[in-house]
């Protein structure tokens, strides 16, 4: 079966609109409508006049399109697409650490649960984090969750102190600092960039640090022709395409292999795609309240970005 095909008839039957993350399966990202960081895509799920939002990412994307569209049917290919970020930081605990910082303001990453973001002020995503932050009254003490490397990130740029949840992301946190300067050393021309979920040490080394939009954004305007890139591979397939002529080279992770892929990313594959489309499942349901709990911080989101 042409998967591609059957998938591009299916978007007309349902006019369904597919939004892709940027650490999808290239061929996911060759058949979306829209590829993007996780800012831009709730910023396309909440502008869609589609009847049917295909989310080929994980399920706090998918989330995030759902409590921005409680009317429409959100797909999502793999439902057990989750994020290792997100796990780390349930609501239960979450709101026992919010109780012992009882005058924060809660800025929460994108990348958690519904419920989690339920008990927000604001949510960020890693391309607005240091805008957001800034933009928080002086005098008020800020509380950021659940990734401590974004957040201490954000407490460099903005000079602003914060109480950290002591989250991380598995694909991000295995960077190796050690073999990342020995590629540095066989490519002495390549420019290092990086995602801020990455640890501090290998941030250190970085030319440009910024989210997967921001380094794709970053690789097209920069004069340099190779790049050594410290994120999700998934991001060099964008950059490959849009600067053809240049070299971009996966930065090792600490496990042996010679790039970094999430796990839960790469649970959606084309074939689920196209299933999800013919079946109309697995579709993704919040209970209302929690819908409209998680709302009020993520509308906050958009119109501060
Ligand atoms: P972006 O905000 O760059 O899309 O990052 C999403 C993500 O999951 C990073 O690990
Ligand atoms: Fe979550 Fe990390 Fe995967 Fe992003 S790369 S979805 S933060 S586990």
């Amino acid at each position: 079966m042409d998967l591609e095909h059957e998938i591009t008839r299916l978007k007309k039957d349902l006019n369904a609109v597919i939004l892709a993350h940027y650490y999808q399966e290239s061929e996911i990202q060759d058949v979306a409508d829209f590829v993007g960081d996780s800012l831009a895509l709730a910023q396309q799920a909440e502008k869609t006049t589609a009847d049917v939002i295909v989310f080929c990412g994980v399920h706090f994307m998918a989330e995030t399109a759902k409590i921005l569209n409680p009317n429409k049917l959100v797909l999502l290919p793999d439902l057990d697409a989750g994020c290792s970020l997100s796990d780390r930081c349930p609501p239960g605990p979450f709101k026992a650490f919010k109780d012992k910082h009882p005058d924060h303001f809660v800025v929460t990453y994108v990348n958690s649960s519904a419920a989690v973001k339920a008990l927000s002020d604001v949510i960020v995503t890693s391309s607005n984090a240091v805008k957001i932050v800034s933009k928080i009254d002086k005098d008020k003490k800020i509380l950021f969750a659940p990734d401590q490397h974004l957040g201490r990130y954000v407490m460099k740029q903005t000079g602003r102190d914060m109480v950290l949840w002591p989250g991380a992301c598995m694909v991000h946190e295995i960077f190796s600092e050690k073999l990342l300067v020995q590629l540095k050393v066989h490519h002495p021309e390549a420019e290092i960039i990086a995602h801020p979920e990455c640890e501090a040490p290998v941030l250190a080394h970085a030319d440009y640090i910024g989210s997967t939009k921001q380094l794709l954004e970053y690789t097209q305007s920069s004069p340099k022709q190779s790049f050594i890139v410290v994120t999700e591979a998934g991001i060099i397939h964008q950059m490959q395409l849009k600067s053809p002529g240049k070299t971009f080279i996966p930065a090792p992770p600490d496990n042996g292999c010679a790039c970094n892929e999430c796990p839960h990313m790469r649970l959606n594959t084309l074939e689920k795609l196209y299933r999800c489309m013919k079946d109309k499942t697995p579709k993704l349901d919040l209970p209302p309240p929690l819908r409209e709990a998680a709302y009020a911080p993520l509308k906050r989101m958009l119109e501060w970005s």
